[in-house]
């Protein structure tokens, strides 16, 4: 049970899992006392003597050196001089703000954030800081929410204008978090198109270090979240604190280690391509940071991240409904795609037991290649001459679902909607609009451009027959620039793109409740927790190669469980690396997510097209363990030539068990793999082998698996618990 402690100015927030302490100094400057496994209490005097340095000729304020107390939400330029969490512009043209509590309220249950993502659920208690600059009349509340069931706290800033002059938000963090020293090592996501979120780990060291993202998007470069972990931290214990944002636009996300060896955690907007202009009166509110801690390893952090995914974060008809096993014609065709080349494939697809059909790119406009008719969402009757309801017709006689991709948030220069609309594009007077695949962005900042794309989709799921949108965006923030904004609010654009694209979202999964919707950004450039709150799945990757899958699904589970991972098994060679890989390794690596396939399956042989009937069968069957199980990561392909990993169902009689080798090696052992989540006491019995071993045996000796003969060869176990 969650609940918030309000001693005089000591304010203790806490579950069963976890604790939030913030001390208020004198003045009513909030200080941080500790993020961390729950405790009974605490005494704020050893913290603050921990920071409260030999008089250094430091800043001070009513007794406190305002440079070295841990802040809760700290603004740069009056006597703490490391970086801030905000700052605020005057008609003066001075940033300082000097923030004091003047009201601590409790509510039960959690506000929700006006046109924002966030999470959400009634087993919570929130804490709202009330602050206020007396200065200059600008008022910030720091909310602060845990949820009964997660080790973590939720929290976000909103500030009101309560003067009677502008002010200009500069900078507004969704988190700051102090910690007391620096032993601890940064983890972070990067990567690049198709090789989405290495896994990237560094002792943290004196000065500034993190990622962000001026993209537009979160990226495919950065994921918008970064974790903390002791440097003896493992998979299974040590601790790790984890921040996640629920944002998909421009972010930062650093951490600043100071001469003291004291830590301080950003993350938020990107304030490079920021500022928002609140006239008296106006409201801001920044987009939410998810907090979760672990004293039981990266996997114990995982686990709290994917409860919140799953609780408090994906909603609507799918959130823990089966997702269905589609087939995407994207590899299997590109372009080149009539209806009855569309139908040869789909039959194929119903008969071995697909579920949905999904047509990609190329069936609007003039769309032949990538150069034209992105705005142009009417069908292309020289590859459907009878339109689309007649495919979905047909392939719903199939006892199909069917798909369709757009990219809504694009337009092509080479368009009837950029004859009509130039200015509907994200671009700079008078300068030459720098491309990216051949197309612009629209500006989603204007309310006209948000329901032009709102009705382009809405059209085509009212009248078409579609089940499920994938929704792709393909393209980086260039020449940016709104033809709607004045001069100086043009540094908003960014942040209001985001504000639009969630306007529209929000509207298309209420108008649309039964549609499955799936996130897309040239594979996995958008796959953060803004994105989940509207579509319940998202493409991990175009990335297919089963092994660079292994990586890429490893480090996404990070933060994300399998049923957010669109995953599909697709030709060989493959198209991103060219390796040939068995259809077995490619099933068990995708089957840890949303299950599907990205390839004519006309082109495979009887015997494969027998094993890919098998592999859906046996899918279906497991699909509630594989997508909502708990999810384990047992060897790490960062570490080796193996990956592993388990998914055990909620009540622990069932798992699926995964190892896939790398690179095969002669004369070497079957490899003895502890595994996780089981229960103890119980005995599971190995579907394919027949074997029956105790749940603590297969967790403290470990299972021996062999694997079959070659490179990138695989095995998939099913474990069922004994009466
Ligand atoms: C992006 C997506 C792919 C595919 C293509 C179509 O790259 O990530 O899955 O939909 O666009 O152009």
């Amino acid at each position: 049970m969650t609940e918030i402690i309000i001693n005089d100015k000591l304010l203790h927030l806490r579950n069963d899992h976890v604790s939030y302490v913030i001390c208020l100094l004198e003045g009513g400057i909030p200080a941080h006392m500790y993020f961390g496994k729950r405790i009974s209490g605490i005494n704020p005097a050893a913290i603050l003597r921990h920071y409260d340095l030999p008089a250094d000729g430091s800043f001070s304020m009513q007794g406190c050196s305002l440079d070295h107390v841990p802040h809760e939400y700290p603004a740069f330029g009056l006597g703490d001089l490391r970086e801030g969490a905000v700052s605020v512009r005057q008609q003066d043209g001075t940033r300082s703000v000097d923030l004091r509590v003047t009201a601590t309220e409790v509510i039960d249950g959690k506000p929700a954030l006006p046109g924002l993502p966030a999470t959400f659920g009634d087993n919570a208690k929130t804490l709202l800081l009330h602050m206020k600059d007396m200065l200059i009349g600008l008022e910030v509340t720091l909310s602060y929410t845990l949820f009964d069931d997660v080790a973590g706290v939720m929290r976000n800033v909103s500030f009101r204008n309560a003067s009677d002059a502008d002010l200009v938000i500069e900078r507004a963090y969704s988190l700051c978090l102090e910690l007391p020293d620096s032993r601890y090592d940064l983890i972070t996501l990067s990567g690049a198109w198709s090789r989405e979120r290495e896994m990237i780990r560094r002792p943290l060291t004196m000065g500034e270090q993190g990622v962000s993202s001026l993209k537009g998007a979160t990226s495919l470069h950065n994921s918008n979240m970064l974790f903390l972990a002791r440097p003896e931290t493992t998979e299974e214990q040590g601790e790790a604190i984890g921040a996640a944002l629920v944002y998909s636009g421009n972010f930062t996300a650093q951490v600043h280690v100071d001469s003291h060896r004291y830590s301080r955690a950003f993350l938020g907007l990107n304030d490079v391509d920021f500022q928002w202009t609140m006239k008296p009166g106006e409201t801001f509110t920044t987009p939410e940071a998810v907090t979760v801690y672990s004293d039981k390893g990266l996997g114990g952090m995982s686990a709290q991240f994917h409860r919140v995914c799953a609780e408090h974060l994906v909603r609507g008809k799918y959130a823990k409904a089966p997702r269905p096993i589609l087939l995407n014609n994207w590899e299997a065709t590109y372009f080149g795609f009539n209806e009855e080349k569309l139908l040869k494939i789909a039959r194929t697809a119903a008969d071995v037991g697909v579920e949905l059909f999904v047509l990609d790119d190329g069936w609007f406009g003039k769309r032949d290649n990538d150069t034209t008719s992105l705005g142009d969402w009417f069908v292309d009757t020289a590859k459907l001459p009878d339109g689309m309801k007649h495919l979905s017709d047909q392939v719903h006689a199939m006892g199909l679902k069917f798909g369709l991709w757009f990219e809504p948030e694009m337009i092509s220069p080479v368009s009837k909607l950029y004859e009509a609309h130039p200015d509907w594009a994200i671009h700079i007077p008078g300068r030459e609009p720098v491309q990216q695949r051949s197309q612009l962005t629209l500006d989603l900042s204007r309310e006209d451009v948000q329901d032009f794309v709102y009705e382009a989709v809405a059209q085509h799921l009212r009248e078409d027959g579609i089940d499920y949108v994938k929704w792709d965006m393909n393209r980086n923030f260039s020449n940016i620039g709104s033809a709607q904004l004045p001069a100086d609010r043009q540094k908003e654009l960014p942040h209001r793109y985001m504000l639009g694209l969630y306007r529209v979202l929000e509207r298309l999964v209420n108008d649309f409740p039964e549609v499955l919707f799936e996130s897309c950004s040239s594979g996995g450039g958008r796959f953060d927790m803004g994105m989940l709150h509207y579509m319940p799945q998202t493409w991990t990757s175009d990335n297919t190669d089963a092994l660079c899958r292994c990586q890429i699904q490893y480090s996404t589970s990070l933060v994300f469980p399998p049923f957010a991972m669109g995953s599909h098994v697709s030709a060989v060679p493959n198209h991103q690396t060219g390796r040939i890989t068995p259809i077995e390794t490619r099933g068990n690596v995708a089957m840890s997510g949303c299950f599907g396939y990205e390839l004519d399956l006309n082109t495979l042989s009887a015997e494969e097209l027998d094993k890919v009937r098998g592999q859906i069968a046996r899918i279906k069957g497991l699909r509630s363990t594989l997508l909502y199980g708990d999810f384990h990561r047992l060897l790490s392909p960062y570490e080796g030539n193996d990956t592993a990993w388990i998914t055990v169902s909620k009540d622990q009689n069932e798992a699926v068990f995964m190892l896939t080798r790398a690179l095969a090696k002669s004369f070497t052992y079957a490899p003895l793999i502890k595994l996780r989540g089981l229960a103890a006491d119980k005995t599971y019995t190995v579907a394919e082998t027949g074997e029956s071993y105790t749940g603590d045996e297969l967790m403290n000796l470990g299972l021996s698996v062999k694997l079959p003969w070659g490179d990138a060869a695989s095995v998939s176990l099913t474990l069922k618990a004994n009466a």
